[in-house]
């Protein structure tokens, strides 16, 4: 087992401890810090091997007239560079747990850890994608990207070499100075992508991003995804209802009911990587969607005819 030791005269940043624990692939070595407050050698083993831990977490969200539960006792702990997809019944709670994470919402009760932090306000160390590309019309489709820059106040060259470089991974190097409108919704959503992407966060949440395209351009945006995920190396949590989708996608699929959310399970996803579009006539692809497919018929959301209540 390889260990960490850090004295107090070389102490390293946060950011720093977070690239050893992201650079580091033996989940059994340790880390021990000596000055007050540093991360412990038990602190670092959680850390390196559940990026994301969410323990007890519930949500009820109080109305005029009543009260509705979305999320129920939610335990869900994501590695380090793990692709998540969560998969659910329309309002059975993915979008407030993805919410309740980016410490956009506050739990009701629970707890949420992200990296080292605990979740107590909104995080800025993440990137969000949502279904709608929300570009602003009015700047061409590598200022969008530029604004996460501006927002963060980081340095202008750097960003934009990095935002052509994003652009041009997912095959957008010519449309740089393109407006939104001259856009179709597959780039729109690609360049939301690649603004979420631009200061790389070590987590990127998705919100059913493709949820609003046709079905051959979702295609290739998985496959895009996934070449960019390989090479930033962070954290995906990816929210959709397409079970073809979660399986291409994903290393473990997270099934919940119906509302109040509960996981009902989760489902590990031992297809091999780089996954291609051509993996999903495979039996193996088909036995996954089946098995999620199963879940869904014996939670009732699923049925093959009218009265049909196997
Ligand atoms: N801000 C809010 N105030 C009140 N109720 C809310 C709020 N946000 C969500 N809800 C309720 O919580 C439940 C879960 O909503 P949520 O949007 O998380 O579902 P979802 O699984 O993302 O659904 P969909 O698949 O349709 O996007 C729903 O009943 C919804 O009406
Ligand atoms: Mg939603």
């Amino acid at each position: 087992m390889s260990s960490l030791r850090i004295t107090e005269d070389a102490a390293p940043s946060q950011s720093t401890l977070r690239g050893w624990f992201k650079r580091s692939s033996n989940p059994a070595c340790g880390a021990v810090l000596n000055r007050a407050g540093a991360v412990s050698q038990s602190d670092y083993v959680s850390i390196h091997k559940d990026y994301i831990s969410i323990r007890g977490t519930s949500k009820s969200f109080v109305g005029r007239n009543a009260v509705v539960h979305a999320l129920s006792e939610v335990d869900l702990d994501i590695a380090d560079g793990e692709f998540v997809s969560v998969i659910g019944p329309s309002g059975c709670g993915k979008s407030t747990l993805l919410m309740l994470l980016a410490g956009l919402e506050p739990a009701s009760s629970g707890t949420m850890r992200v990296g080292n932090k605990n979740v107590d306000g909104p995080t800025p160390d993440l990137g969000i994608v949502f279904q709608q590309d929300v570009l602003l019309e009015w700047r061409t489709a590598l200022q969008n990207v530029l604004l996460q820059a501006e927002i963060r106040g980081q340095d202008k060259t750097a960003a934009t070499a990095r935002a052509k470089e994003l652009l041009a991974m997912v095959g957008l190097q010519n449309f740089l100075d393109a407006y939104p409108y001259e856009l179709s919704g597959g780039m729109r959503q690609r360049v939301s992508i690649c603004r979420a992407l631009l200061h790389a966060p070590p987590l990127l949440l998705m919100d059913e991003p493709f949820g609003a395209l046709d079905a051959l351009t979702r295609d290739q945006l998985q496959i895009d995804l996934l070449r960019l995920w390989s090479k930033q190396k962070m954290t995906v949590m990816f929210i959709t209802h397409s079970i073809s989708e979660a399986v291409f996608l994903s290393d473990r699929i997270v099934v919940m009911s119906s509302r109040p959310g509960r996981i009902e399970e989760i489902i590990k996803i031992d297809l091999p990587r780089p996954r291609r579009l051509s993996m999903r006539e495979t039996p193996e692809f088909l036995a996954y969607m089946q098995k999620v497919t199963a879940v869904f018929k014996t939670l009732g959301v699923l049925r093959d005819e009218e009265g049909d209540d196997e």
